[in-house]
């Protein structure tokens, strides 16, 4: 039996976080750290996934598998990728899946995006389904939103698959690869996991209450969205780093930043960083900010100093390529 490999890359989101569950823009890039699965098809008609964090491989039939209600966290979106992918192709069959990651799901990268993605483009290579990469987003899209209940915009999903740095609009509406370089971003982890669910609620919670103030801040980081693509396209890194300033600001409004990504924040611009927020939907995660080459070491020794505990730097790499296959054998 032929085993299948693709890898798929993490993501850090760039512009427009939050405003982009409201039918708002914002720019994501996908980064080198990736995530790799290997899927061989069986004859056996049993689904067996080993990944990180099992103790032993998950392993059902294929009719337990297709009635089961309870998924082990660490196999959830394997799992459901390849219901989705039986549905889609309408026949169950069996299928070993190993996933290894070269990063830690804490960091909020987009494990779990990333691991769908290589998942699915495993599933349509070995099937020879050939999905096209639309097909493939929206099939893990799909996957997404049904383990995550609803509150997921696929901008993570989107940097999985087409790699690059993109301007994207919720549901996969608009999905541009936009002209860039590679960033010059120093990204920390903030030391803590952070949940996007209970951010995400905060955020709804505000809307609920104050619709007119929440609204006008969504339109608020739309314009910095529109103007960041602008500095983008010009590579005018002072003028992004000030949007990232004013984007930070809006978040800090909707009370989804913390003290110590706040310090992490001020400690980057302090030590000469363009500008830095934090990427992601808060409570955690990492912050990025963008630096001049002078600037890096300054802001990358900063990072590690100034106190928050458990952050550290993490040395990546932006624009890298989307979702690809890794070998065939
Ligand atoms: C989380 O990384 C970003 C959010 O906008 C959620 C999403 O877009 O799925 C808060």
């Amino acid at each position: 039996m032929v085993t299948v490999s693709a890898s798929a890359p993490g993501k850090l989101m760039l512009f427009g976080e939050h405003a982009v569950l409201y039918g708002y823009p914002c720019i994501v890039t996908s980064v080198d750290l990736r995530i790799r699965v290997s899927t061989k098809i069986t004859d056996t008609r049993r689904v067996t996934i080993r990944a990180k964090g099992l103790r032993e491989p998950y392993t059902l039939t294929v009719e337990e598998f297709s009635h089961t209600r309870s998924l082990p966290n660490e196999v959830r979106f394997v799992a459901t990728a390849i219901t989705k992918f039986w549905e889609h192709a309408k026949e169950k069959f069996g299928i070993e899946v190993v996933s290894e990651s070269e990063f830690s799901e804490s960091y909020g990268l987009g494990s779990s995006s990333a691991v769908t993605v290589a998942t699915i483009k495993c599933l349509s290579e070995i099937t020879n389904l050939a999905l096209d990469l639309r097909g493939i987003f929206d099939l893990s899209y799909e996957t997404v939103l049904d383990v995550q209940g609803g509150y997921a915009s696929g901008f993570d999903v989107a940097a999985a698959t087409y790699g690059g740095t993109l301007y994207y609009v919720n549901e996969g509406k608009v999905i541009d690869l936009l002209e860039t370089d590679e960033l010059p971003l120093v990204v920390a982890y903030s030391g803590l996991k952070a949940s996007t669910v209970e951010y995400v609620r905060k955020v709804k919670e505000i809307f609920e209450k104050q619709p007119r103030v929440a609204e006008f801040i969504m339109k608020h980081i739309s314009v910095l969205v529109e103007d960041a693509k602008v500095a983008l396209a010009e590579r005018d890194y002072s003028r992004l780093g000030m949007l990232m300033n004013l984007n930070q600001s809006d978040l800090n409004a909707l009370g989804v930043s913390t003290y110590e990504l706040d310090l992490l924040i001020y400690a980057a611009r302090l030590n000469g960083a363009y500008g830095a927020k934090i990427s992601g939907a808060g409570g955690g995660d990492c912050i990025i900010a963008l630096v001049s080459n002078e600037k890096r070491l300054a802001v990358e020794k900063a990072l590690e100093e100034v106190g928050v505990k458990g952050a550290k730097v993490i040395k990546v790499r932006t624009s890298a390529e989307g979702v690809r296959i890794e070998g065939r054998i």
